[in-house]
C-alpha cells in the first residue's frame, strides 16, 4: 500500500524510522509492503536525515492529492487548521486517514467519522490517545459487548513526569517541568499539558467513542498541575496518597459529566503507581466489569508504534484474508 505521511516532527520521524526498520516484518504482517510514496515537510533536511530519498519529500500537500497511487494518508501535523483541511480533502476523495491528532479529533470526530463513512473511507486514529497503550481499538471492538458506564485515567504522559518528580525528589514544579521538556514528553506549547487541556482532548474523543455523544472541551471541567506546590505533595504523602492528574467521565441518568483535574489517590490506588510518562485508561463495564490499561502515553517511538499499527491494521482490512499473525500461515 502506498501512503503519505504529513510531517516529519516527534511522531513523524518516529513513523518514518520504524517502517524503513522494520520493512519486512511488517510486510509479512500487512500483507503487501507499506510504501512511504511522499512525506510532506517545510524542513526537507529533517526527513533527508532520516534517510528518506530527497524524490519523496515534497513541500505541498496538493502534490500528494495529485498522486492517485496514495490510498493511505498519514496525518502527524497536528492543531486543527491546515491538519482538519488535508483530513476533509483526503477522506472526501476516499482515501484513509491515520491520524493521532487529539486537538482535531476533540472537536471534529463526529464530522470527520461521518465523512470517512460517505466515501468508504477508514480514519484510524489509536495514537490520539494514551500513545503507545492500544485504548481505541479495544474500545472499538474487544469491549463492544459492555456498556461502558465510566472512563477515567491518567491521560497525559507530561504532567505525570512533572508530578512523580514533585513526589519522587522533592522538587519544584518549574525544574520538574523544564526535565520533562527536555526529555521531549511536552507538547511545542506545555500550556496545553500543565493545563489539563491535552487531558481533556484525550478525555473528549474517548468519551465521544464510548458514550456515543459529541463530547467537547466545553463539557469538560477542566482545572490543571500548575497550582499543585512542593508542600502540596509533602501533605498528600504524610496522609499516604499522591497527586495525580485524573481525567474522569461518566454517564449519569443520560447525562456526561466530565472532568480533569488534580486529585489526591490513596497510595493504595492502581492509578498511585502509574508514574513518569506512563499513562494508564480505566473503564467501567456492565459485563466486562473494571479493566486497566498501562503503558508508554508520549514519546516518538511508542506514539509511532499506534501510529504503525493502524496503518497494518488498514491493509489487513483491504485484504481481508490476512491472519492475524502471519507465523499462523
Ligand atoms: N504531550 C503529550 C503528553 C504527548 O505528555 O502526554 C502525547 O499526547
Amino acid at each position: 500500500m502506498n501512503i503519505a505521511i504529513l510531517g516529519c516532527g516527534t511522531v513523524g520521524s518516529g513513523t518514518v524510522k520504524l517502517l524503513m526498520k522494520n520493512e519486512k516484518e511488517y510486510t509479512a504482517k500487512a500483507g503487501e509492503p507499506i510504501v512511504i510514496k511522499k512525506l510532506l515537510e517545510r524542513h526537507p533536511e529533517k526527513a533527508a536525515a532520516l534517510g528518506v530519498p530527497a524524490e519523496t519529500i515534497v513541500s505541498s500537500f496538493d502534490e500528494i492529492m495529485a498522486d492517485d497511487s496514495i490510498e493511505t494518508v498519514v496525518e502527524l501535523i497536528g492543531g486543527k487548521t491546515s491538519a482538519y483541511e488535508y483530513t476533509k480533502q483526503c477522506l472526501r476523495a476516499g482515501r484513509n486517514v491515520v491520524t493521532a491528532n487529539k486537538d482535531m479529533l476533540a472537536e471534529y470526530l463526529g464530522e470527520l467519522t461521518a465523512l470517512a463513512h460517505a466515501n468508504h473511507a477508514m480514519l484510524m486514529y489509536e495514537a490520539s490517545v494514551g500513545g503507545a497503550i492500544p485504548v481505541i481499538g479495544p474500545v472499538s471492538r474487544s469491549l463492544a459487548a459492555s456498556s461502558i458506564s465510566r472512563i477515567y485515567g491518567i491521560l497525559n504522559g507530561t504532567t505525570n513526569y512533572i508530578l512523580t518528580r514533585m513526589a519522587a525528589d522533592g522538587i519544584p514544579y518549574g525544574e520538574a517541568l523544564r526535565d520533562s521538556q527536555k526529555l521531549g514528553y511536552a507538547e511545542a506549547d506545555p500550556t496545553n499539558d500543565v493545563r489539563g487541556y491535552d487531558s481533556a482532548r484525550k478525555l473528549a474523543v474517548l468519551a465521544s467513542l464510548v458514550f456515543g455523544v459529541s463530547v467537547h472541551m466545553a463539557d469538560i471541567e477542566i482545572q490543571g498541575i500548575e497550582d499543585v506546590s512542593a508542600q502540596d505533595m509533602l501533605d498528600a504523602s504524610a496522609g499516604g496518597k499522591t497527586i495525580k492528574l485524573l481525567a474522569d467521565a461518566c454517564m449519569e441518568n443520560g447525562r456526561l459529566r466530565a472532568s480533569v483535574k488534580p486529585v489526591s489517590l490513596p497510595l493504595e490506588h492502581p492509578l498511585a503507581s502509574v508514574n513518569d510518562c506512563f499513562n494508564a485508561v480505566c473503564f467501567i463495564g456492565d459485563a466486562c466489569g473494571e479493566i486497566m490499561l498501562y503503558g508508554r502515553g508520549a514519546g516518538s517511538l511508542p506514539t509511532a508504534s499506534a501510529v504503525v499499527g493502524d496503518i497494518i491494521e488498514i491493509c489487513r482490512r483491504r485484504h481481508d484474508v490476512v491472519p492475524e499473525n502471519p507465523l499462523w500461515k
